[in-house]
């Protein structure tokens, strides 16, 4: 009885690992500079305007995760950007999507523009918590704000 249970417990974690492993990667870029955080509001769609992001976007196929930050970064803000690792947990999008951030360093002298957002703005850990987040973002605050004054 206690193997077949085992074994039926083992099965559920393989069958979670396994549709966690499924998941495309939307990753997000954290670009902090002098003690402060770009975000971005959206324009669309219609349901999610004027709620904020961090910058980025799905991991297109045979990309790799620090690539899919910087093409979102030029796409998004046109300013290059140079990944420094994973920060936070990741987070899952509906059924199919999960939500990976990247730290990124802009380049030097880099000014951001809302290519397709409705603005972006630098924020400190003040204003962190103040902001109306997308839901999985916000589950990335509290792992933000230690990289910000
Ligand atoms: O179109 P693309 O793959 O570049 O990205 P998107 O449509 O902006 O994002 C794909 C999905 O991830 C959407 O459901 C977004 O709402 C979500 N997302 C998010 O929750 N937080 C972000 N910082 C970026 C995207």
């Amino acid at each position: 009885f206690v193997l077949r249970l085992l074994r039926s417990r083992v099965a559920v974690v393989r069958e979670l690992a396994e549709s966690w492993a499924r998941r495309r990667i939307v990753v997000g870029a954290a670009i902090v500079r002098d003690g402060r955080l770009l975000v971005q509001q959206r324009a669309r769609p219609a349901e999610l305007a004027g709620r904020w992001e961090l910058p980025g976007g799905r991991v297109e196929d045979g990309e790799d995760e620090q690539d899919a930050v910087v093409r979102e970064c030029v796409e998004e803000l046109g300013i290059g950007v140079r990944p420094r690792g994973r920060i936070g947990t990741d987070v899952p999008l509906g059924d199919h999507l999960l939500l990976r951030v990247h730290l990124a360093r802009p380049a030097d002298g880099a000014t951001a523009a809302a290519l397709e957002h409705r603005q972006v703005r630098w924020v400190g850990a003040a204003e962190l918590g103040e902001l109306d987040w997308l839901d999985a973002d916000r589950v990335l605050v509290h792992s933000l704000r230690p990289l910000l004054r």
